[in-house]
């Protein structure tokens, strides 16, 4: 190294980091303008550092209070406990195994912890009754993914998931709800959080059922590709589990 400066990165008392400059090109080494431009810089490099962090911070404490919610519906129902956990590692897994690019796995990570929040709405009667369940009280547990595009299109860093919320009880022959799309134009999250979802449900016990075992709930999984499932994200799934069920490095 020919010539250096470093200068500390300090906000209010707090040590972010260090900015250093070195080998400056040309003869001479640094002058002291060079060290009142850096002050300049480092002054305006921490403020920003700081504001990122601030704001990093407000949005983990949204995603983990709506996380809290999320658990507190899971925890109404004994059955279902952890089921959103579950959802949400499963589909991040789904998702790396389909590729889907950095932004879209934290998207999908979000999503799939919150994809049922609009259970909140739902009376614990209905959510938790044993056998069958009369059309009416069917209608009101379909309408919890609107419920929840309600709650989250108050959060503005939230809205991106907003349609995989919406959309995660849609079926790819366009046959689910709430609106009936169908195929490709379900957004892909969405449709990786349906297989995550039925799996898990499926391999859960239920009141009025047993938990089906892993390698037939993936027989099912195939079973239904191309009516509820997007048959390459079924398929892709079910490679997923087989592959870490034989202990095979993914
Ligand atoms: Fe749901």
């Amino acid at each position: 190294m020919q010539n250096t400066f470093a200068m500390p990165l300090v906000v209010h008392d707090r040590f972010l980091g260090v900015i250093q400059m070195a080998n400056k090109i040309g003869r001479g080494g640094f002058t002291s303008e060079d060290l009142d431009l850096l002050k300049i810089l480092s002054g305006q490099i921490a403020f920003v550092i700081q504001n990122a962090n601030l704001f990093q911070n407000l949005q983990s404490a949204y995603i983990n209070t709506l996380g809290a919610l999320t658990s507190a519906i899971d925890a109404k129902d004994s059955y279902t406990h952890g089921h959103s956990e579950r959802v949400t590692e499963l589909s991040v897994q789904l998702g790396r195994e389909v590729a889907l690019n950095t932004e879209d796995l934290e998207n999908l990570r979000i999503a799939g912890l919150l994809h049922d929040i609009g259970k909140i709405g739902i009376p614990e009667g209905i959510l938790n009754k044993p056998g069958r369940l009369t059309d009416e009280e069917f209608d009101i547990i379909k309408s919890h993914p609107e419920l929840g595009v309600r709650i989250l299109k108050k959060v503005d860093f939230l809205h991106p998931i907003i349609p995989f919320i919406q959309h995660h009880h849609e079926r790819f022959d366009g046959r689910g709800y709430p609106t009936g799309l169908s195929g490709e134009k379900i957004p892909l999250c969405a449709r990786i959080i349906t297989v995550a979802d039925t799996y898990d449900a499926m391999t859960s016990d239920r009141p009025y059922r047993k938990a089906l075992d892993q390698q037939t709930a993936l027989e099912e999984v195939l079973r239904c590709k191309g009516t509820q499932f997007d048959p390459q994200i079924a398929e892709a799934f079910v490679k997923m589990m087989n592959r870490q069920t034989s202990g095979m490095i993914p």
